[in-house]
């Protein structure tokens, strides 16, 4: 048997990648690891696999150890090909072995490897499974960080399988961080800024979750495992998570022109997001306000919402003529998103969004959001045929609180 043993029958099988490693269009100067492990149990289980690139180097290396056919489950925390990369190549060995993983997991493992045929176990936030002499328990931690994703605790050993979370890109041999060469606390914190921080409010969540358990040791998908004081890197993720009291000076400016109503409140319920962050918004109808006054709110804010009715496919009112103002001044380092409310067609967002690329602000699209937060679930610019007052209000609110948390973490 392999000798990284991190707790009774239970190996460390991944792969060190110390090459430069291309990854989210950075590039990973020290390396990283695709960390999986085999719970050698009476129903021996894998948790995650290794990148799609060591598919066949990561099947032969583990044939030598246990009969593939004997493989039971195969626990899929994450689906992107990092760590589930290999799972194509397991399952063609290991006929016999059950997927493990969320109903979303289970979706894109179908889209990506044609795994239709396959069994799977789909799980739900707080299940449990026996696999014969250890117990894991899973909870759903979606966006963390990406929508499919859950992680696995095994209550007799008391490890939590985060997979991505808790993990740092560090190419090692040694394993542990009791065993790092250097304090590892800085590569750890640059992860969670790069990868979690986007998702911070899904990570209060997952610390919420894990706080109800009793860990001894976290092993993560890239990096170190952490046996020496698992609980100080929890309070990292605390600390880091929660909102920084800078973010209470920051500032919103929300304008909108509105023909029948359902403009004027979608920016109430933007401005609501906005509260729920700590973030202080503006708002100003344009049909009475003075222009020099929503020029002062703008140079004075961080993000620009502008929004309109359409009708007779334009923007209603005065709100051009601001534009028009506004696309005059120096609003670098602002964002600008463009709302409104729409019957049929909503032209008055697109020709909004028209004039924040024109100005000196930061568009923020859907192609913007995806690019700097991996979330695909907010559309921009937002258009909302009507005002569903069941569905419309929690749409806005999240909106803005996902554009919130870009300017928290700017
Ligand atoms: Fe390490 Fe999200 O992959």
């Amino acid at each position: 048997m392999i000798n990284n043993e991190i707790a009774e029958k239970t190996y460390w099988i991944g792969k060190v990648d110390d090459r430069k490693v291309p990854f989210h269009r950075l590039v990973l100067e020290k390396g990283t690891t695709y960390n999986s492990y085999l719970l050698d149990t009476e129903k021996p289980t894998i948790i995650d696999t290794v990148d799609i690139m060591y598919g066949m180097e990561f099947v032969k290396n583990l044939q030598s150890i246990i009969d593939l056919n004997k493989i039971h489950y195969v626990v899929i925390n994450h689906v992107e090909p990092d760590h589930a990369g290999a799972l194509p190549a397991l399952l063609n060995k290991a006929q016999n072995a059950t997927i493990v993983t969320t109903e979303k997991g289970r979706e894109f493992l179908n889209g990506m490897f044609k795994l239709q045929n396959r069994n799977y176990l789909i799980i739900k936030d707080g299940d449990s499974l026996d696999i014969g002499g250890k117990t894991l328990k899973f909870f759903e931690t979606p966006y963390l960080h990406t929508e499919e994703t859950m992680i696995t605790y095994c209550i007799e050993d008391k490890i939590l399988y985060p997979c991505d979370i808790f993990s740092t890109h560090i190419a090692n041999y040694e394993l542990f961080n009791d065993l790092a060469k250097e304090d590892i606390t800085e590569d750890f914190m640059i992860y969670y800024k790069l990868i979690m921080s986007p998702h911070r409010s899904y990570v209060r969540d997952m610390i919420n979750k894990i706080r109800t358990l009793d860990i001894d040791i976290i092993a993560p998908s890239h990096g170190f495992i952490l046996r020496d004081n698992a609980e100080k890197y929890i309070d990292l993720y605390d600390d880091l998570s929660r909102i920084n009291p800078d973010s209470q000076n920051k500032k919103a400016l929300i304008l909108f022109s509105s023909m029948t109503g359902n403009t004027s409140k979608i920016a109430n319920s933007l401005s609501q997001g906005l509260t729920n962050l700590g973030i202080k918004s503006n708002i100003f109808n344009v049909k009475n306000s003075d222009i020099n006054s929503i020029k002062q709110a703008a140079l004075e804010s961080d993000v620009i919402f502008v929004g309109s009715s359409t009708k007779y496919g334009d923007m209603i009112g005065n709100l051009e003529e601001v534009l028009k103002e506004l696309i005059k001044l120096d609003l670098s380092n602002k964002l600008g998103i463009a709302f409104g409310s729409f019957g049929w067609s909503g032209e008055a967002v697109e020709l909004i969004n028209d004039y924040i690329k024109q100005s000196s602000m930061t568009l923020v699209d859907t192609s913007y959001l995806v690019k700097s937060t991996g979330a695909n679930d907010i559309q921009l610019p937002l258009k909302v045929s009507y005002y569903d007052e069941e569905t419309t209000t929690d749409l806005c609110i999240n909106t803005a609180m996902a554009v919130g948390e870009l300017i928290i973490n700017r």
